[in-house]
Formats: structure tokens, sequence, C-alpha cells
């Protein structure tokens, strides 16, 4: 057998498309700008990478302690700490124009004009080639994930995005709401081109001789393998409710999580919290679901997607 086809459209319908040579990406708050990475592994070799949530104006973050271990996971409430719109077009941009690797910036506003706003500023500059829209984030007091709770703001905050700009729009979705599929199939119809599901679930952690909070904004969002079951299992729905791309993201850690993923209808993935542990890991999980794809004698990725959905 020839070697197998790994590429994957994630946006088939917008005209500049998002064409990723293989379906591995780095979630976004997990690579930095990509730029911090260049010297540790060959981010060439990436499907794409997602940017650090940026704001229209640059954010300090949220007070230490801003990271906690726990079983099998990972909190963090770092707030979007982040350098600003204008800094991010001026500096990482014209980096990212001279790469391969497509990257994708995560925006994030406090109001529907300031996601706008980013989007308007975001299109056409050179470097950028999606944007993935962070209505989602559990660490701000206002704005994230006040919007993806609700199927009409989120309808809201995407439609605002899109005609701000000619990109494509993946939009990023909470799990921490009743039912997903609803506010997945509210910005399906606003016109999105792809989804990523999910950002982390709302947790804690106390320091039980201090007896008060470990983190120091208190509440923070989980991530890594401990949630690696839930997010498949809402990738799994999702994916039976519309027919856009979804990437997923939830503690992928293996080539085999990215297969299971792509079985339950993702089409991609976003690896996060597995690159802290190991850079290479996303480099891994490319080579084995190549692997995978040349035993089994899968020619092509779409072949792979949804093939776990029981019909
Ligand atoms: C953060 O910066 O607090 C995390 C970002 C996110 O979860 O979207």
């Amino acid at each position: 057998m020839t070697n197998p086809d790994l590429s994957i459209q994630l946006a088939p319908n917008n005209h500049k498309g998002l064409l990723l040579t293989n379906p591995v990406m780095a979630a976004s708050g997990t690579f930095g700008y990509g730029t911090e990475y260049a010297d540790v592994i060959d981010i060439q070799k990436l499907g794409a990478i997602v940017s650090k949530g940026i704001t229209l104006q640059p954010r300090q973050g949220n007070p230490q302690p801003r990271l906690v271990e726990t079983p099998s996971g990972l909190l963090n409430s770092i707030g979007l700490e982040n350098i600003g719109a204008e800094a991010l077009i001026k500096e990482k941009a014209p980096l990212w124009n001279q790469w391969q690797v497509p990257v994708i910036v995560n925006i994030a506003g406090e109001s529907v004009e300031e996601y706008a706003e980013i989007a308007r500023m975001l299109n056409g500059v050179e470097g950028i080639s999606a944007i993935e829209v962070n209505i989602s984030c559990p660490n701000v007091a206002s704005g994230g994930a006040e919007f993806g709770i609700d199927p009409q703001m989120a309808a809201t905050v995407t439609s605002a995005v899109k005609q701000a700009t000619n990109l494509p729009t993946i939009v990023k979705l909470t799990p921490n709401v009743t039912d997903i599929v609803q506010i997945a199939q509210a910005v399906v119809e606003a016109g999105i081109d792809s989804l990523t599901i999910a950002n982390t679930f709302k947790g804690m952690a106390i320091d039980t001789v201090k007896r008060q909070p470990v983190l120091g904004n208190t509440v923070g969002g989980l991530s890594g393998p401990a949630i690696k079951p839930l997010v498949l299992h809402l990738v799994y729905r999702v994916a039976q409710a519309v027919e856009v791309p979804i990437i997923g993201c939830g503690g992928i850690a293996s080539a085999n999580d990215a297969l299971e993923f792509l079985m339950a209808g993702a089409s991609a993935v976003q690896v996060g919290t597995a690159t802290f542990v190991d850079p290479q890991v996303m480099i891994q999980i490319v080579d084995g679901i190549g692997r995978f794809m040349h035993q089994q004698e899968i020619a092509n990725l779409n072949q792979l997607i949804g093939t776990a959905i029981l019909r």
C-alpha cells in the first residue's frame, strides 16, 4: 500500500478552505504562539497550531497560582493572559507567514463587538489561516463562556464574527452546559465552518492545610486524560447532529486516543495537556495514526471518521 493520506479539509464551505496535511493540532493555550516550541519540536510536521487566546487589549491574566495538577488532569485558571490583537498582528503573524504549518488564532472578547473587532483586525493578515472563536473560557469574569452557554448568544457572537471576516471560522464550545448539541446546532446555523469540542470542565482544588482553594481565582478548567471519555461522548453526540467538521479536544495523549476521537466523528484533534508531559507527543500521534492506517490498509483519513457511530 502507498503512504496513507492523512490530509483533512476543515472548512469545506469556505472559499479559502482550511486544508491540513494531518489531523493533529496544538490546542490553544498549551503551545503559546507556536514560536516558543519552534526549537523544541519540528512544528512544520503538525497539522496546525492554535495560538493562545487573544483579546483586543493585552491581559495580565489571573492571580497565581494558576495551575494545579490533579489525578490524570490539570486545572488551569490563566485568565487569558495574552499580548493583545495589535501586537499579535505586528509581532507574530510575520513569523507565522514564513511557516508551512497553518496557524489558527483563538479569539476572546468581553462583548459581541469586541469579538467582531478582533475578527476584523485579523481579516486578510498574512500568516493567519483561520479563527477559533473562544466562547468557552471558564476563567474570566465577563465574556468567554458567558457566550457559550446560551444558544442564542453563541449564535449572535458567531454571526458577528462571520460578518467581520472571510477567514475560516471555528467555534470552540464549552462542555459546561446541559446540552452541547443545542449550542452546536445554533452556531452551525449561524454559519461556522467547524467546531472544536471542547474547552475545559470547571473544577477546583482545595489546600486542606490552608483551608482555601488552591487556585488564585478559586475555580479553573480541568483538562487532561481525566476528561477524555467525557469529551469523546460529546463529540460522538454532536457528530450525529451537525454536518460541519468537528475538532476533538480533551485529554488526547496517544495515537489511540486520537483514533477514538476520529472514529467518534471528529475530523481532527487538538492536543494540549499531553504536550506539557512530552513536547514530542503530537509528532508521535501523527506517526501513530499513519502507522495504524497503513496496517489497516486505510488509504484516506476520511475513511476513519465517524466509523464507530452506530447507524
Ligand atoms: C485561560 O486563559 O484561562 C484558559 C483559556 C480557555 O480555557 O479558553
